[in-house]
């Protein structure tokens, strides 16, 4: 079996022209949830599904799935799935989503072509509004396909005009009727863009991901006092910056050297400092913290260690500090059988691949909660994506997308 790496790219240039922007240097789209480029992305997704032989069916929040039922397949056998989305970022690039959706389709173009007779169904399918721009969130459609969100919860969502997420479907043709189930799947696998530098470093052309990191965000607050720059001496003042600049230090630290993980990160990203003058001192900053691992054990000891950084500055400076954490995502791992069927394709197919994690997200993460679910990577140039910049070479759109189509096949006549 041999995926074509002609009728890839032809279809992901052909999508790539829907919402295109233009720039200088590189390739630009913006494809925003319910605008007359996702009508027009999702029509041309639509036909090539039925150029295939697939039957596609629209689900109350927009997602697209187009079936494959060859005849050697049960009919009523939990089929296997794969794809991604087709929204962009504002000025994104032409990869992030439209490789995951045409590579699931491509693959099952493959499969037709070599006779491969699967024992059961196979779905391609594009997910509604992952990347979060137009309906607040992000990974709203593959939410809702594995029952983490309601639909009418999902479809009364507004834009910033005001305008629900119910009714932009309307006015594009995409609202359709009942529920994509992503646990009826026999498993699920999605191909992605790395969007870091690993494979590229690795020189190898497809990642098989172990697990999509975890995540917490908390919010701090430090209370100084704010007094006059020029008339309060050192030893009188209260500075919350001052403060929170060793908070943040003590982040770094406990981040980079104090966890035994390679892969724990924590971000102080954002401070707001009051009143914000540069002859007053800092009376009152909030920070952001960003922690996130494989490992939910690194990220509770972040976390640990936040609280510990800021009990010693409220006992060394005459300041008073708050923490909370509202949001916690635990780590996802994929699941051991999709790792395999990935990992075994790429050695069927004389493919290198490399077992990395995901820093990410993708609406993988939601399927995983409901069934097996694997994800898999293809190299991005100087890791680059969200950006005109975002490249993959057509070589190794091919090479994981015959990665995923191997897999696919594999799990299919289970
Ligand atoms: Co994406």
């Amino acid at each position: 079996m041999q995926v074509s790496e002609d009728r890839l790219r032809s279809d992901i240039e052909a999508n790539a022209a829907f919402g295109s922007v233009a720039v200088e240097k590189g390739h630009s789209r913006t494809v925003l949830t319910g605008t007359e480029a996702d009508r027009n992305a999702r029509e041309y997704f639509c036909e090539r599904l039925r150029d295939a032989g697939l039957t596609v069916r629209i689900d109350r929040v927009g997602n697209i799935v187009g079936r494959w039922t060859p005849e050697s397949a049960d009919p009523d056998a939990a089929p296997v799935a794969a794809g991604s989305h087709l929204d962009s970022v504002p000025e994104g690039g032409i990869f992030d989503g439209p490789l995951g959706v045409y590579a699931a389709l491509e693959s099952v173009r493959a499969m037709q072509d070599s006779r491969i007779e699967p024992t059961r169904p196979v779905d391609v399918v594009c997910f509604t509004e992952e990347e979060g721009q137009r309906f607040d969130g992000g990974l709203l459609g593959s939410a809702v396909a594995a029952g983490e969100m309601a639909p009418e919860t999902a479809l009364s969502l507004e834009d910033d005009a005001g305008v629900t997420l119910e009714s932009a479907l309307d006015d594009i043709g995409f609202r359709g009727d009942g529920r994509v189930a992503a646990d009826e799947w026999h498993a699920w696998l999605e191909l992605h863009i790395e969007q870091s530098e690993r494979l590229e470093a690795a020189d190898v052309p497809a990642g098989v991901v172990t697990t999509i990191t975890g995540l917490s965000r908390c919010a701090v607050g430090i209370t100084g006092e704010a007094n006059h720059a020029g008339s309060t001496l050192m030893p009188d003042r209260s500075d919350a910056l001052a403060a929170s600049s060793e908070f943040v230090l003590d982040i770094e630290t406990a981040a980079d050297v104090e966890t035994d993980s390679d892969t724990a990160v924590a971000t102080v990203g954002k401070l707001d400092v009051r009143p914000n003058a540069p002859n007053v001192i800092p009376g009152r900053v909030e920070l952001s913290l960003d922690v996130r691992d494989i490992e939910q054990e690194s990220i509770e000891h972040v976390i640990d260690r936040a609280r510990t950084s800021l009990d010693r500055i409220e006992t060394e400076r005459p300041v008073t500090a708050e923490f909370e954490r509202p949001w916690n995502r635990h780590p996802v791992p994929m699941s051991e059988r999709c790792r395999t069927a990935l990992c075994a394709a790429g050695d069927d197919a004389g493919i290198e691949t490399l077992e990395l994690h995901s820093g990410a997200a993708h609406d993988t993460m939601h399927v995983a909660n409901v069934t097996d679910a694997g994800l898999l990577f293809a190299p991005s140039r100087d890791g680059i994506s969200h950006n005109p910049l975002e490249w993959t070479d057509w070589d190794d759109c091919a090479a994981a997308t015959q990665v995923l189509g191997g897999a696919l096949k594999q799990l299919a006549c289970e």
